[in-house]
């Protein structure tokens, strides 16, 4: 395989995948606007792998510069993860969200359309199955309406995806991913949330770190062993990992589109998920239960078997080591 053109190469999966390519030997160019994300991230990348790779500051949305990226690099296939990921600030700037994600796509795929690239790997979400009662839960899950602009924005993005493979010659795999958590090994690149975080991890580190005073565990009433939410956390470098499976996968796919869940297939709570933090890196953390947060799911987790079966991929880092890497890269984060 040629060039893979990473979108939002430098942002928290994407640089983690731009690692696991060019650790396989691949020929990376990666574009970004570098909107959530900072140039030394590229220098970081580098340092991880000893190897460089083209870097264009250009923003998905601008299909005149785009297009110039194509028309220099010859490029075989496109992992796309250059889009806005916040829920809560996706229902205060719909318009922004489906600008960014929806026209960046389409302006992305009248790019590859003229320069003939048919592998392309898209970003989406378990958002996609809404509140659902079902887990572990398969592909076959139907597609509900999202209860926020971020998650009309996966749905969105993987119909013009489905619609655009079925009438070319493309071949599409969309990876909908579940929770994803930790950083890499070396410490150097992981995720760098702008402002007051609305995830969890980034939450318990930054309140570890004292940047927060308190975390609060959105409600402890819920119908499940210790009353706590349920989420399937997956490591960034498994996630990564899947994306060069899948960039692979898609010029021998028998048909033109395909969906996989990303997960472990397994769920934990988030009072386990705390505990384990506390433990693995022998620290306590000031912590409370609250009230539910609106738009919050009870319990979801993976089957990520058809990603196993078809991919060829597995994960295989577990929650402790989650937990010890987001640490480390929050750590490192104040020197
Ligand atoms: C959400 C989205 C998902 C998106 C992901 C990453 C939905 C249903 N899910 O996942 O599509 O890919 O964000 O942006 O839209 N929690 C606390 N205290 C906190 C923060 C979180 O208790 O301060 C709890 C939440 O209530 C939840 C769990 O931790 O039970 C995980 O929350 P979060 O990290 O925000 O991810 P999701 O909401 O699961």
């Amino acid at each position: 395989m040629g060039k893979i053109l990473v979108t939002g190469g430098l942002g928290y999966i994407g640089s983690h995948t731009t690692v696991e390519l060019l650790q396989l030997g691949y020929e990376v160019v990666v574009v970004d606007n570098l909107t959530n994300t900072t140039l030394d991230v590229q220098d970081r990348i580098l340092q991880i792998t000893g190897k460089s790779f083209a870097f264009y500051q250009v923003d998905v949305c601008d299909t005149d510069q785009l297009m110039t990226v194509f028309e220099k690099e010859s490029i075989s296939g496109v992992i796309h993860f250059a889009a806005y990921k916040a829920v809560g600030e996706s229902v205060e700037k719909p318009v922004e969200y489906y600008h960014n994600n929806v026209s960046g796509l389409i302006s992305l795929l009248s790019c590859t359309k003229k320069h003939n690239v048919h592998s392309i790997v898209f970003s989406s979400s378990c958002t996609v199955y809404g509140d659902t009662k079902l887990s572990p839960i398969t592909e076959e899950h139907p597609i509900v309406e999202a209860i926020s602009p971020y998650g009309t924005t996966k749905i969105i993005g993987e119909q013009i995806l489905k619609d655009y493979a079925n009438f070319s010659e493309a071949r599409v795999v969309c990876l909908r991913y579940f929770n994803p958590v930790g950083a890499h090994s070396s410490a150097l690149i992981g995720e760098l949330p702008l402002g007051v975080p609305s995830n969890l991890i980034p939450y318990v580190t930054q309140t570890a770190a004292g940047i927060r005073e308190k975390l609060t565990i959105f409600g402890n009433d819920y119908n499940t062993p210790d009353g706590t939410n349920i989420r399937d956390f997956i490591h960034v470098v498994d996630l990564a990992q899947a994306h060069v499976k899948a960039i692979e996968y898609s010029p021998n796919m028998n048909m033109s589109f395909d969906v996989f869940n990303l997960g472990t297939g397994k769920g934990h709570s988030v009072t386990e998920v705390v505990e384990a933090f506390e433990r693995v890196n022998n620290l306590k953390l000031n912590y409370a239960y609250g009230e539910r947060r609106a738009g919050d799911v009870e319990q979801i987790w993976a089957d990520a078997t058809k990603a196993k079966k078809l991919l060829g991929w597995k994960t295989t880092i577990e929650l402790d080591e989650m937990m010890r890497s987001s640490w480390a890269w929050q750590k490192q984060l104040a020197n």
